[in-house]
């Protein structure tokens, strides 16, 4: 048998690759390894969304190099694979393959080039990839990702992804609710259904609404969570079927990026913070509960303090309850390049701080009055701390609970016992056992 090493950094959609790429090495009669000693292959699925994601990588494949056997093959898949392409041969001299998002079909007949002294880069963009014939090698468990749309066509100034991984297309959605069953059937309750501007989704027949009610009437699936989508695909019939489909998670990871119109306008994101601030709006009428959580960026070229202050304000106004903040990186290939008046580095870092801080402080406002309150927790793993699970809610809240490592995968009622502002402490107050077979 051979052995496959793999290691996934970035996003999401990432993990749900390299569950791909599992399957593609699988069906070569690979298995998967822990330890990149021994390997046969190993590759490193990476991401090319900020420079100090690439930054760790290099680094790491320094590290890997050492691992690498006289005949063992290494590959460095995903963005910044495909973003660097065979200049990452040149940099780093020990990795033998090169291959984009588009490319892992081909990935077995690679590593025969590479293990025959041939260094290779894919980088071809292949439209119609969705990688549909490839089943892809999930742990079990009770949560799973599925891909329903790759690709993107907003082309953001900042952002690298459209250039990495190609243009947006969707899965035909009786083949994702295929995998749903398939899933259920093995004991998944919650599914994550992940596109780059996943409410965008249409397969030419249906979109994102009727996507939903498709996979939220599942047998078996409880939670049906999304990620991420874009603020002006909100239609009243998304939101109409978020709200009327049981399953579907109260819950939306609603990427902002800045709260200043001229920002907006720079980053040509395709909407106002007004219009921004109506769709949360609209979103909290009509499924009470939810909650937000969004990205947002600090330092995009040409920011003034005042445009800076406005993103302040907007975090609380649209009262997040979670927010993921970066400092702008610069990213080759991007139009954002092109643009005027770089923010200073120090400058940048500061607003960020100063972000983290109104940030912390919101979220610590809206914890706080959630203390007291009962729902429904999934069980997902061990905490960090050792002796306690983590439980999520469907409004995407953590919670840790002393239970018994037999746990997971339960859904539980959980009473919310304190809050550190970020994560909670919960009791289980009524058991109920998932149906898992
Ligand atoms: N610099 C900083 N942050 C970025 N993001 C995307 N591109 C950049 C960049 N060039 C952030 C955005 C996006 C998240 C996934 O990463 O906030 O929503």
């Amino acid at each position: 048998m051979k052995r496959l090493y793999v290691e996934t950094y970035g996003c999401q959609m990432n993990v749900a690759d390299t569950e791909l790429l599992l399957g593609v090495f699988g069906r070569e009669g690979y298995v998967q390894v822990d330890s990149p000693a021994g390997a046969d292959v190993l590759l490193v699925n990476t991401c090319a969304v900020r420079d100090n994601a690439e930054q760790r990588i290099i680094g790491r494949l320094g590290e890997l190099q050492h691992h690498k056997g006289p005949t063992s093959v290494l590959g460095v898949v995903g963005c910044m694979a495909q973003r660097l392409g065979a200049r990452l041969l040149e940099q780093v001299p020990r990795v033998d393959i090169v291959a984009g998002p588009d490319a892992y079909r081909n990935l077995a007949a690679l590593v025969a080039q590479a293990a025959a002294g041939t260094r290779v880069a894919d980088t071809e963009f292949r439209s119609w990839e969705h990688y549909e014939d490839v089943p892809p090698v999930r742990e079990r468990g009770a949560t799973a990702f599925v891909t329903v749309q790759r690709g993107c066509d907003y082309k953001c100034t900042f952002c690298i992804v459209p250039y990495t991984r190609g243009p947006e297309r969707s899965r035909i959605m009786e083949e994702v609710v295929r995998e749903v069953r398939m899933l259920a059937a093995g004991g998944t309750t919650e599914v994550t259904l992940l596109g780059q501007t996943v409410n965008s989704y249409h397969d030419g027949e249906h979109d994102f609404a009727d996507l939903l009610r498709a996979v939220g009437e599942v047998d078996g699936i409880r939670r049906v969570r999304f990620t991420s989508p874009y603020p002006t695909d909100f239609t009243d019939r998304v939101i109409e079927a978020m709200a009327t489909v049981p399953a579907v998670c109260e819950h939306v990871h609603l990427p902002v990026q800045s709260g200043s119109n001229a920002v907006l306008r720079r980053m040509l994101r395709r909407y106002s913070r007004e219009q921004y601030l109506e769709v949360v709006d609209r979103l909290r009428r009509a499924i009470p509960d939810i909650t937000f959580s969004t990205d947002i960026i600090v330092g995009f070229p040409g920011e003034t303090e005042a445009q800076f202050q406005e993103t302040l304000t907007l975090v609380e106004e649209a009262a997040f309850d979670d927010a993921y903040t970066f400092k702008y990186s610069l990213r080759e290939g991007t139009p954002a390049v092109r643009l005027p008046a770089p923010v200073d580095e120090a400058v940048a870092a500061e607003r960020l701080e100063r972000l983290i801080e109104v940030v912390r402080a919101q979220a610590r406002r809206k914890h706080l009055g959630r203390v007291g309150r009962t729902m429904e927790a999934l069980v997902e793993r061990p905490a960090k701390r050792g002796e306690f699970l983590l439980g999520r809610t469907r409004t995407n809240l953590l919670v840790l609970l002393e239970l018994a490592p037999s746990a997971i995968g339960e859904y539980h009622e959980v009473l919310l016992t304190g809050t550190t502002g970020s994560t909670f402490t919960g009791q289980v107050v009524r058991s109920q056992l998932a149906v898992l077979t």
